[in-house]
């Protein structure tokens, strides 16, 4: 590997929620361990690798010209975008005036179904889902219809669509969100797939938010498809949104961005996410951008996708040879593992609280897949060094699943 993902850094007061919001946020995040154990933090969604040099590179040539007035987007950050989604996503015909800037991919969430609905209208998720979800379409006073996916012979979490089409109807609902890949479930959506939910969507004119934030995030032979490039309806009735902050671990310093080919729809979004006055770039975010879009951006990103799949791997084939009744359905994208305790806790007669407790006590830094609606399910983050993933795995078995 040319870049490093063994270093194991100790990010404690370094600005991260992984480490210092331990036992801060109750149902959520996970209890401090027992008895001075390390913590291994495999719950939020952000990774415990070194990002790519030329995104701090990128931040420190600009840090040397010290003025930081206002700005425009420049030139070179929509080039960045235009170039990675044509060879990320074989993306063309891509413009700047489809791209706008969006402080976070939920604030973008939240402003496309302004636009798509009133308030207390239904909107169409499926489930398991993303708990960002959850909480910004409640906070903004929309409500929630679930489509299950379910698991296929194969044990693959499919759409459902007969059940999509049914509560589409029945709910009156003209917005739905596509999580693609799908956080915590890690399907890539197949192009059949896609198809066929973009044509019940067309069928019944249901307007699409596409939080494609893990589009990058595929493991080595899946493909990710853009829902817009599904149709030219499917282009047209889509606000997509897109990050490098899964990516390239930039979270904390903010900045993702949709793509609209549909001009009513942008000019109502840009008219949405204007309202709040919030919504500006930060000149160092569009640097860091630019740095991590650019070929050793994409040099790091192959060596970071086989990194998550030995991770993926270890962790999938461990469950299985080791720890009976405990399972899950491997990951084709993301980092994140949805872990299904159901049959453990059947056989040992134990609740999910006491399988969580169990896993904090012993430094095991997992999130309850509750709030994600897997009612005994675990969400286990692997973006961390193989060597934590190993020593995750040895307390699972020594302290959790001990019975
Ligand atoms: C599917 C999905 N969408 C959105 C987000 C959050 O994005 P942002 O921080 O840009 O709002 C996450 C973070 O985990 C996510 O998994």
């Amino acid at each position: 590997m040319h870049y490093d993902f063994t270093t194991i850094y100790d990010r404690h007061g370094m600005d991260a929620l992984a480490v210092d919001g331990v036992g801060s946020m109750p149902g959520f995040s996970p209890d401090a361990p027992k008895n001075g154990t390390t913590f291994l933090p495999m719950w939020v969604a952000d990774m415990n690798f070194a990002t790519v040099p030329t995104i701090p590179q990128a931040i420190a040539a600009r840090i040397q010209h010290p003025l930081f007035g206002y700005f425009r987007p420049s030139e070179a950050y929509y080039k960045a975008i235009i170039d990675w989604q044509r060879t990320q996503n074989g993306v063309e015909g891509l413009l700047p005036e489809h791209i706008g800037y969006e402080n976070g991919v939920l604030g973008g969430v939240v402003s496309a179904l302004n636009v798509y609905c009133s308030k207390g209208d239904n909107v169409l998720v499926l489930s398991p889902t993303y708990v960002g979800f959850t909480s910004s379409l409640e906070n903004n006073g929309y409500h929630i219809i679930h489509s299950e996916l379910k698991r296929d012979e194969h044990g693959i979490w499919r759409m459902d669509y007969p059940d999509m089409e049914e509560k589409i109807v029945r709910h009156k609902i003209h917005a739905t969100i596509v999580c693609s890949p799908h956080n915590p479930c890690g399907r890539v959506w197949e192009r059949w797939e896609l198809e066929q939910a973009m044509e019940l969507f067309r069928k019944h004119d249901v307007m699409v938010v596409s939080d494609e934030i893990w589009s990058d995030l595929t493991m080595p032979g899946y493909q990710h498809i853009p829902t817009q490039s599904i149709s030219e309806d499917a282009k047209l009735r889509t606000i997509a949104l897109y990050a490098p902050s899964k990516t390239f671990n930039l979270a904390g310093l903010v900045g993702s961005y949709h793509v609209i080919y549909n001009k009513l729809l942008r000019d109502r979004v840009d008219k949405e996410s204007s309202l709040s006055h919030y919504d500006e770039m930060n000149v160092l975010s569009m640097h860091a951008l630019v740095g991590a879009y650019s070929a050793e951006g994409r040099q790091w990103l192959t060596e970071l996708r086989e990194v998550l799949q030995s991770n993926i791997d270890y962790v999938c084939d461990f469950l299985e040879a080791q720890l009976p009744g405990v399972t899950c359905a491997k990951p084709q994208g993301t980092y994140m593992v949805f872990v299904d305790c159901t049959q453990y806790c059947a056989a040992h007669e134990l609740t999910m609280d006491t399988i969580l407790k169990r896993g904090w006590d012993a430094g095991v830094g997992w999130q309850d897949g509750r709030p994600f609606h897997g009612a005994h399910h675990i969400r286990l983050n692997l973006a961390l060094p193989h060597a934590l993933v190993i020593e995750a795995c040895k307390r699972m078995k020594q302290s959790v699943f001990c019975d």
